[in-house]
């Protein structure tokens, strides 16, 4: 009994140690040390969903639906993640390349670009699609944005190799593109699980989140947010979207594409996201209702986990690290969760009633599982005024103890990072709440 607890006290100093690490390495950062003490997490209050600017409250969907939902999107889009331009930009979509007999047979695959244009301006995306060989019709689809290319996602050697954003090997402190290496086909194949989801019976989609804009400071010039400028601007005003607004606008295009599919469900495109792309994932949902269901996976700060509870990650370190995710305004909040006019429970909220999914790892202090999991307690009261199940408790679950209602929830054993035991629960989930 003693051996076995100061095992795990070691292995609890041994994660702080690492996730300190890993908070290291992004770049330096002259943010106080993360706080991994729950008995130093302190005390604070959440603003309630369900009561508006003006002190009224939110008694019914309609009111919801007109009301609170629009002022809550608006917060966070103009004190959090910045407006999403309304303007649309000129696209074009290349040849669609199809491959019936991919994956041994099992899996269609579908390879194309997606080109936007302003003037002499473009960017393009390219987007990866599998859809299952055998189908009785149009399928529901996961997409997310990937890391390091389409081609990371399977070992399928039909996969393009597309331009890459990789740290120069010559200075690490410069970026530069360079073809997809073919050593890094499937790299992130297990966090992709391609072939369970294919055996499910539904889609998988994705594209290179840096085709959209690539993710370093001053990443911004060779992304997207460029051509929304207006003439003579060359910064994104105050309340004006950081980069993780353009993956999400990003999310949005690759769903008018798959919308045009005959062979996929329109009303079933679900949008999935591990990490920063867990808090894109969320931020897509949110603005974009076309997204049927929202799967935030280890989405830590800035995606499922409460602000306003200091422990691992803050919103200080995420505004030092990380200054081009967010908008300009988001900076006034460093050190000072308490005075945002939300939290992440009421991004949560604005998924509503759509299914939404909130995913935790044991080991991903960073992350804060348990400021994750409040964050989808608290949206439970939205679920509930539109007739939905939230997660009907405040008991943290057991690890690998699954809760799935409307809202789900679940902590699993390991490391931050996207597994197989992640996807049996989505695939579960999604399961239950839409036949296909
Ligand atoms: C860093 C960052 C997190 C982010 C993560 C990731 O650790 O601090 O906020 O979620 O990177 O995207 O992997």
């Amino acid at each position: 009994m003693l051996f076995r607890r100061h095992n795990s006290a070691l292995r609890s100093a041994v994660l702080v140690i690492l996730c300190c690490l890993s908070a290291w390495g992004e770049g330096a950062s002259p943010a106080r040390p993360a706080n991994y003490n729950e008995r130093k997490v302190g005390t604070y209050k959440l603003p309630d969903p369900l009561i508006l600017a003006d002190g009224s409250r939110v008694k019914t969907a309609a009111e919801w639906e007109e009301k609170g939902r629009p002022e809550i999107l608006r917060l966070f889009a103009t004190q959090m993640f910045g407006r999403t331009p309304p303007a649309s930009l000129k696209t074009s979509v290349g040849n669609v390349i199809v491959d019936q007999n991919a994956l041994g047979a099992t899996a269609i695959r579908k390879q194309t670009t997606i080109t936007f244009t302003r003037g002499t301006d473009s960017r393009s995306m390219h987007l990866l699609l599998y859809l299952p060989a055998e189908t009785k019709g149009p399928v529901p689809v996961f997409l997310g944005l990937n890391f390091a290319g389409n081609q990371t996602v399977s070992a399928d050697p039909g996969i393009d190799l597309n331009p890459v954003w990789v740290r120069d090997p010559l200075d690490q402190r410069k970026w530069i593109q360079v073809a997809a290496d073919p050593k890094t086909r499937g790299s992130a194949a297990s966090r992709w699980q391609v072939e369970k989801i294919l055996s499910h019976g539904f889609g998988v989609a994705t594209v290179y989140y840096g085709d959209i804009e690539p993710d370093f400071v001053g990443g911004m010039s060779y992304g997207i947010r460029p051509l929304f400028f207006a003439p003579g601007q060359t910064e994104p005003l105050p309340d004006e979207w950081g980069a993780i607004g353009a993956w999400a606008w990003g999310l949005s295009r690759a769903a008018d594409f798959l919308q045009t599919d005959k062979d996929i469900n329109p009303k079933e495109i679900f949008v999935i996201g591990h990490s920063r792309l867990g808090k894109t994932a969320l931020w897509a949902g949110a603005q974009d209702t076309r997204f049927a269901m929202v799967i935030s996976n280890d989405s830590g700060e800035g995606g499922a986990a409460l602000s306003r509870r200091d422990f691992g990650e803050t919103i200080e370190r995420l505004n030092a690290v990380f200054p081009h995710w967010f908008c300009g305004n988001y900076k006034q909040y460093s050190n000072h969760a308490e005075k945002l006019p939300f939290d992440s429970h009421m991004l949560l909220a604005l998924i509503a009633p759509r299914p939404l999914y909130v995913a935790s790892a044991e080991d991903d202090l960073w992350s804060d599982p348990k400021g994750e999991f409040l964050g989808a307690v608290h949206a439970g009261p939205v679920y509930e005024l539109l007739g939905k199940k939230g997660l009907g408790t405040d008991r943290m679950p057991a690890i690998h103890h699954p809760i799935q209602h409307d809202i789900g929830y679940h902590i699993r054993a390991g490391k931050h990072d996207v597994t197989a035991y992640d996807w049996d629960q989505y695939l579960k989930f999604a399961e239950m709440h839409f036949s296909h």
